[in-house]
């Protein structure tokens, strides 16, 4: 190749590599699955949930001038109220959307949708049954898109849950956590949780439950299907509805057996926590005493998601190049 066109070739390279630098850098960093961001920058996240939990009512106003839209197709209490309040408090506005009265729920494609909001505010959250909506939405918005619980997963909430697990001693690399009951978008996120920090997951659901190999795989995951053998030695035990949003025909009484109740507590670790996302159906996945006892941190969890959303949205926003107010 002659030394000419061996210069054109470089100079092209670079360009490319150039262009697709500064490409990287406005990309929108979404917050979608877990495991596409990766353990290093999650465990970041967490250690600055921590730090924004320690300093509640001394916050930089980080979002100073940004806007949020909530987009809600399910109700909602703790994501709705924590996801305003955090973006909120650090100095955002955010405003929710109902699904049913904007164009999107009368026709307007996704794609639509995400290039007209993208226009207007700096950061997205949507909560949907459909994973595949919320990955439509990220691929064409211009603006950082959170999911907030599909039927796949609820990656907002495992953060709070790691982070509860943490201030309660355990540790996420190594603690036994035993998820009882259903198989649904929570035990899903718990397993990748599992996989990218390390902590030993047993899952116990009833037997026509299929449990996906493809979901829960992994040298540190195991299917148990005994509520009893599952708890032994757990440090943690977690459980959720019976009946997720959009599931409320399932049948309760083949859950019975993996109801938490104390009985089941006391063959866990003596000082095993209990722990659901809520809201809880008391009398079914949970007896009142365990959900009022002395090892539930449920409410601990609950308001939790408030400072992970904050370090989420702290995360998301960092390097938006959409308004170059943003400070971090
Ligand atoms: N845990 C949780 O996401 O609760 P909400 O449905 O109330 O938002
Ligand atoms: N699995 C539950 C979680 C609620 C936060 C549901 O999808 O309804």
């Amino acid at each position: 190749m002659s030394k000419k066109k061996q210069i054109k070739n470089l100079k092209k390279q670079l360009a490319t590599a150039s262009a697709k630098k500064v490409l990287k850098e406005v990309d929108p960093r979404h917050f979608i699955n877990l495991p596409d961001i990766g353990t290093k920058t999650l465990r970041k996240i967490l250690d600055n949930a921590h730090r924004l939990k320690k300093e509640k009512y001394s916050h930089v106003q980080i979002f100073d001038g940004l806007s949020m839209r909530m987009l809600f197709d399910k109700p909602s209490t703790r994501t709705r109220v924590s996801f305003e309040e955090a973006f909120e408090q650090l100095g955002g506005r955010a405003r929710v959307l109902n699904k049913t009265d904007i164009q999107l729920g009368h026709g307007e494609t996704v794609h639509d949708t995400a290039k007209v909001l993208s226009r207007y505010v700096d950061v997205l959250m949507i909560r949907t049954s459909s994973h595949e909506m919320v990955e439509e939405m990220a691929k064409w918005a211009t603006i950082p898109v959170i999911n907030a619980l599909t039927d796949n997963s609820h990656p907002c909430q495992i953060m709070a849950d790691l982070m509860t697990m943490e201030e309660h001693g355990k540790d996420i690399s190594r603690a036994h956590v035993t998820w009882l009951g259903d198989d649904n978008n929570v035990s899903k996120t718990f397993a990748q949780a599992a996989g990218l920090f390390g902590f030993k997951l047993t899952m116990c659901a009833p037997e026509h439950l299929p449990l996906s190999d493809k979901v829960y795989k992994g040298k540190n995951i195991t299917i148990e299907r005994d509520p009893k053998k599952a708890v032994k030695d757990a440090d943690v035990i977690v459980t959720d509805t019976w009946r997720s949003m959009g599931q409320e025909a399932k049948d309760n009484a083949r859950f019975e057996p993996f109801q938490v109740n104390g009985g089941l507590m006391k063959l866990a670790k003596k000082n095993a926590i209990f722990m659901h996302c809520l809201p809880a159906h008391r009398g079914e996945e949970v007896t009142d005493a365990v959900m009022d006892g002395k090892q539930s941190v449920v409410f601990d969890e609950a308001e939790n998601r408030l400072h992970a959303q904050k370090a989420i949205l702290a995360w998301c926003l960092e390097k938006s190049k959409v308004r170059p107010k943003y400070r971090h």
